[in-house]
């Protein structure tokens, strides 16, 4: 970027998490398992037999964490509320010391200036729940908005920016067509299922936060740019089904009030009749999209089950620790199809950032304060922030950037192995430590974006 970017006012600068991922004592104070819990105490599920019981044990340092998010300069904080420590059953009884967690936190959070984002569901479903079929219970719209009622009432006015649910795709398609994710399924007849209840619940949460908040309430999902891997017809067409089911599965029901055409094709016989008045339940007004992005693929034509594609390694490409290509113009792309197909909704980044290798954090600066090196992630970060100025240049609406993650954390059945954090995280002492990246994302912030044409820092 030669000249310096001038952000829209009012654009927010923040970081997210997930309760899961960092809170650690699942169960304390009255909580009830969640299905992540249950899944990463069954032996094989997890990498290294890695577990969220203590994480980065924020759940008792919540405190420092905000300090720390202060020292940063962070403008906002997008972090996920675990249900069953709302509703340790999932529905009915209410468990007092889950509410005045968040509560504590969020009351934390504006006491010090940062603007909370909160996720109602971030994958960790109540155990309890999924006795009774989970996602794949209808009555799993019904569950949600109670689940969310309670914190409408409890939250709404201090929590001004609502979700309802952190990346559906990711929920059914790891959690009940591969089988990687919580709960664990591989049923080409249950994942459309899920998917489809996730809808309701989404759009039953969004009704009863109308009766109920004054604010602003949205969905987010991942979404990835899918580029055929030559000009054959037949991979042409694997491009369409990968985008449909990928990127349109999720919105278009939610925006559009229908599901693309392809995913009858994608499913076959396991694609059910939907009930026409679901989609009313479904397309409700949304206040904003939260589009999480991490990368793009290559799509090709393939035998695989079932959706019939693959995707092409780019031998010139360069890729995180999690296997993912860097390819920042793929999110100014699609924030650019994201405007021409759903119109001009309001836009928040809530996840973007990459897994790299850290060196230790031996290395010590000036002060004697201790450094963790990472110039690939502030690599990372400069060329999507730059991807995203693009687009608000092409007049997408985009509010703010939530850096994916705050700090290292549970990358879910990967366990510890992946850090995406800015700040590091030493699992052994709780340790945080900014890392470089953190350093420069401050300074990011601090000239709101200007200085993302200054050199790096390396
Ligand atoms: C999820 C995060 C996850 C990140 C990196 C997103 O799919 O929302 O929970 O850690 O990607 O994999």
């Amino acid at each position: 970027m030669s000249h310096a970017p001038v952000f829209p006012d009012g654009f927010l600068w923040g970081a997210a998490t997930a309760a899961h991922q960092i809170e650690g004592s699942p169960l304390a104070d009255g909580a009830g398992p969640s299905i992540w819990t249950r899944f990463a105490h069954t032996p094989g599920m997890m990498l290294n037999g890695d577990t969220g019981d203590v994480a980065c044990d924020h759940y008792r340092r919540w405190k420092d964490d905000v300090k720390l998010m202060r020292e940063l300069g962070l403008q906002a904080y997008r972090f996920s509320v675990s249900w069953s420590r709302i509703l340790p059953d999932g529905t009915g009884r209410v468990n007092p010391a889950g509410v005045d967690f968040y509560s504590r936190l969020v009351d934390e959070l504006l006491a010090n200036g940062i603007e909370p984002l909160l996720t109602l569901y971030h994958w960790d479903l109540p155990a309890a729940l999924d006795d009774r079929g989970g996602w794949l219970n209808r009555d799993s719209a019904d569950w949600f908005a109670e689940y969310g009622s309670v914190l409408f009432r409890a939250l709404d006015g201090r929590v001004k920016k609502w979700v309802t649910l952190n990346e559906p795709w990711v929920i059914t398609d790891g959690g009940y067509l591969h089988g990687a994710l919580a709960p664990g399924h591989r049923s080409r007849y249950e994942a459309p299922i899920a998917s489809h209840n996730l809808m309701r619940a989404h759009g039953a949460a969004v009704k009863a936060y109308r009766d109920i908040g004054k604010h602003e309430i949205g969905l987010v999902v991942n979404i990835e740019p899918k580029y055929p891997a030559s000009d054959s017809a037949e991979d042409a067409a694997a491009v369409r089904r990968a985008h449909a089911y990928m990127n349109e599965q999720y919105l278009h029901p939610a925006l559009l009030g229908h599901y693309p055409a392809e995913l009858q094709e994608i499913f076959g016989d396991a694609w059910p009749d939907w009930p026409a008045a679901d989609f009313d339940l479904i397309r409700q007004k949304l206040d904003f999209v939260g589009i999480n992005y991490y990368t793009r693929s290559v799509t090709r034509a393939a035998e695989s089950y079932p959706l019939n594609t693959g995707v092409v390694r780019q031998p010139l490409g360069t890729y995180t620790e999690t296997g993912w290509e860097v390819f920042p113009k793929g999110l100014t792309d699609l924030l650019l199809w994201f405007k021409q197909t759903y119109g001009d909704l309001p836009v928040y980044i809530t996840e973007n950032g990459a897994a790299f290798f850290d060196p230790p954090t031996a290395s010590v600066d000036e002060t004697g304060a201790r450094r963790v090196r990472d110039p690939l992630r502030i690599d990372y970060l400069r060329q999507h922030l730059g991807a995203i100025y693009d687009a608000i240049q092409a007049g997408v609406d985009i509010r703010g950037y939530m850096l994916w993650s705050l700090m290292d954390n549970l990358e879910w059945s990967l366990g510890y192995s992946k850090r995406f954090g800015m700040v590091h995280v030493n699992y052994g002492t709780q340790e945080r430590t900014p890392k470089d990246s953190a350093r420069w994302y401050s300074n990011v912030i601090a000239t709101h974006g200007r200085s993302l044409a200054d050199p790096l820092p390396y």
